[in-house]
């Protein structure tokens, strides 16, 4: 029995996991052993309890309960305790996913230990190393072992940098998320009783909502909107706090609790399009064939911009309105290029192989 040690801590992560939990426990419970550690960086019921529940995804076997603390303080805290379990559970291998502070300490975790590393998501790149999120994959991918990306796109920029070996392709975890949760989604009143023909938003990264300028600026574009459709938008705790300081005017919007998956699933269906910074949400825009302005310089989802189906317009207003006319009467949508909903089979025939 092969034993693989998953840390997912933020909300993207469970959404991923889920689809290779699924798989271990459907088809290779009787050669993997998941141990599943979750660092508590998300922590309310509606940023984490809420998708293990609906998802089904197995109940964490640690809980790290590192939330709401700086970048330098959580990621530290992180590293201590997954240190102390992971010399406990000496796993064959330490899998992450994405971008998080979360990925960074276990892979910095267990590269010290010299345990392997599967990294999903790997090579992707904004090429911008003010956010966040660019700093941890570039890191975590410098001690990653077993890189899964989803297109070549992202292989090439591992390439680039010397990562050559132990690359796979596999497609986008999420789009088996979306394909499989779709089937079985039962959305809530919340949501089901909203207005139709609504723009969908999400909006939390530090880039733009701890910079006063663009969140104010972003606002008055969803302001100026909502004149015209109503705009929902599901807060993201960090939003909220921001929103709160800067005194934003948010009256004219519909602004709801961050949703579940299975709601979430309801509105991308019935948006009419998608405004965004959320990197999963970007793609999930174009699985269910919805425009989507992207609210950020730049994006690791490059695919989604050259097809002409999203367009960059970082917090500026007046892109973000520009974009919306431009988007407002594509029809076409092209083959996914993100995978055949396959990917966490292909990630774990590989795992159970290496691990
Ligand atoms: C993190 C990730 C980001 C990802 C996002 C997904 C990093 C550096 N950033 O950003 O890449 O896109 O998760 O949503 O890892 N908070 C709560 N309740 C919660 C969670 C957060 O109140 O359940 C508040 C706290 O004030 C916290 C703040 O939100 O300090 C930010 O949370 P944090 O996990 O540090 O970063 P995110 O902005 O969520
Ligand atoms: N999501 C959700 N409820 C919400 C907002 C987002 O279920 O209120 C889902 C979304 O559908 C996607 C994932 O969370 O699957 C994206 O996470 P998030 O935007 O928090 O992080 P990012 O992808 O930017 O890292």
């Amino acid at each position: 029995m092969r034993k693989i040690l998953t840390v997912i801590g933020a909300r993207p992560q469970f959404i991923k996991a889920a689809t290779i939990s699924r798989v271990i426990k459907e088809k290779y419970s009787n050669k993997i052993k998941e141990i599943i550690v979750h660092t508590g960086q998300h922590y309310d019921a509606n940023m984490s309890d809420i998708f293990f529940t609906e998802m089904e995804i197995p109940k964490p076997d640690y809980y790290l309960n590192v939330g709401g603390k700086s970048h330098a303080e959580m990621t530290g805290d992180m590293l201590t305790k997954l240190e102390k379990l992971m010399l406990e559970e000496k796993p064959d291998v330490v899998l992450v996913y994405g971008d998080t502070n979360s990925t960074l300490a276990a892979a910095l975790c267990a590269s010290k230990l010299l345990i392997p590393i599967a990294h999903i998501e790997a090579g992707m790149r904004a090429y911008n190393k003010n956010i966040p999120e660019e700093i941890n994959r570039v890191m975590v991918d410098h001690v990653t072992n077993h890189f899964f990306c989803t297109t070549d796109v992202p292989a090439n920029n591992l390439r680039k940098e010397g990562l050559v070996d132990n690359i796979n392709i596999v497609g986008d975890v999420m789009y088996d998320a979306v394909l499989f949760y779709k089937e079985i989604a039962q959305p809530t009143a919340t949501v089901k009783n909203l207005p139709d023909d609504f723009y969908l938003v999400t909006c939390h990264r530090q880039e733009n909502t701890d910079n006063k300028d663009n969140l104010i600026s972003i606002f008055k574009a969803l302001e100026i909107l909502s004149k015209n459709s109503p705009v929902v938008l599901p807060l993201h705790p960090r939003t909220k706090k921001y929103i709160a300081e800067y005194g934003i005017d948010i009256s004219s919007l519909n602004i709801i609790e961050p949703v579940g998956y299975f709601d979430m699933l309801y509105l991308l269906e019935h948006s009419k399009m998608v405004l965004t910074d959320s990197g999963g949400l970007q793609k999930e825009a174009y699985y269910f064939e919805k425009p989507v302005i992207i609210m950020r310089d730049q994006t690791e989802w490059l695919e989604i911009v050259e097809q002409g189906l999203g367009i960059l317009t970082g917090a500026d207003k007046g892109k973000i309105l520009d974009a919306v006319s431009k988007l407002h009467d594509i029809k076409s949508f092209k083959a996914n290029i993100y995978g055949d909903g396959r990917a966490a089979e292909k990630i774990v025939a590989v795992l159970s192989k290496v691990a």
